[in-house]
């Protein structure tokens, strides 16, 4: 196959996750891919084994299966985990995934971090994923950091789906409210341009966004392409974990107009417009197309019923695994 790129030794950390569909992409495009995964055992491994990835046990909390995991790497890609682990633990998961690839002389580490992430955030998560970058970026290693905005996937996520069911749109924050959010695919495509192009993504730190609907246009556009009818409606936070209820506060105290007034910013409309240009170059080589994915994009790439993402382009999520709407 004709090549516009060097085919790479990529370690996917994180790859059973919400972004384990990078594996499936990296693969289509040559990389020898290493998904790594504390379960190697699971079924989510053996979807990626059968894709054509090599399993490889990791641990974040266990820094000698990081060292084995990152011996002879080009590339790393890894994940936070704080939805999962605590702010505490991932700063120390991300301090060792980092620590283990500079300590193994891997030539690129691609991060997943989130925007939002402050040394004065009100939120202890994005504080710590600020600590975090700030161990990345005293490495001496090249790092690109990718910051998205809260996920479209969101809307699967348990909480949501009791709603859904319902004929309920849940909106984090009031539902005239725009809201910035990142498709999964838009993050995997960023982030195989980067692992493919160190010399252009190198040092930089990359704010995702895709979309900013209101939850009033995306229940809209969700009735449209589903034939269901959808109300916009705000979740009672008061359901929820302390956690997710000052996340919402957050993200409704911080528009998404102010969010982005200093040097972090989204996209711009042109950059986005490369960003899906280039992502969709990386599926033609598989036939496997990474959507453009405006909220309707989105929501028209999903099945009729809105229920599980396509894996292609989001992994196997756990979160969105319960995703059925019927
Ligand atoms: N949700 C959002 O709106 C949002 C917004 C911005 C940024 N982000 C960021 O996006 C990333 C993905 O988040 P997510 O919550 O959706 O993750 P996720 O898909 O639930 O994935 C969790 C992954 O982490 C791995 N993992 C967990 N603990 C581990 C450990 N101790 N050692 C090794 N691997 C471990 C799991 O692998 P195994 O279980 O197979 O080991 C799994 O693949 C995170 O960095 C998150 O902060 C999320």
């Amino acid at each position: 196959m004709p090549t516009d790129h060097v085919h790479k030794r990529v370690l996917v950390a994180g790859a059973t996750g919400r972004l384990g569909g990078l594996v499936d992409v990296l693969l289509a495009r040559g990389h020898m891919v290493h998904a790594m995964t504390r379960d190697p055992a699971s079924s989510a491994a053996a979807r990626l084994r059968d894709a054509g990835g090599e399993i490889v046990f990791g641990d974040f909390d266990d820094p000698a299966s990081l060292a084995t995991a990152a011996s002879g790497i080009d590339t790393v890609f890894a994940t936070g985990t704080a939805h999962r682990a605590r702010p505490d633990g991932e700063l120390r998961h991300g301090r060792n995934i980092a620590a283990a690839a500079a300590a193994a002389g891997v030539s690129h580490l691609v991060y997943c971090s989130g925007d939002g992430a402050a040394p004065d955030s009100p939120l202890p998560l994005f504080r710590v994923k600020h600590q975090v970058e700030e161990q990345i970026r005293s490495l001496p290693m090249a790092h690109t950091i990718l910051a998205p905005v809260y996920f479209m996937e969101n809307l699967f996520n348990p909480w949501n789906l009791p709603a859904l069911r319902a004929g309920v749109f849940p909106s984090p924050i009031p539902v005239d409210m725009p809201i910035q959010q990142a498709a999964i695919a838009d993050i995997i495509g960023l982030a195989a341009l980067a692992i493919e192009r160190p010399d252009e993504f190198a040092g930089k730190r990359i704010t995702i966004a895709s979309d900013e609907p209101t939850a009033t246009r995306a229940a809209d556009t969700l009735s449209d392409i589903t034939g269901r009818t959808f109300a916009p409606d705000q979740l009672d936070a008061s359901v929820l974990g302390p956690g997710l209820r000052a996340l919402f506060r957050w993200l409704e105290q911080t528009p998404h107009n102010r969010r982005h007034a200093g040097p972090a910013r989204p996209l711009r409309r042109a950059e986005l417009a490369h960003l899906r240009k280039m992502a969709a170059l990386a599926g033609s080589a598989t036939q496997k197309p990474v959507p453009a994915a405006s909220m309707p994009t989105w929501a028209r790439a999903r099945p009729q019923s809105g229920t599980r993402p396509r894996r292609a382009t989001c992994g196997s999520s756990q979160p969105d695994s319960g995703g059925n709407l019927e």
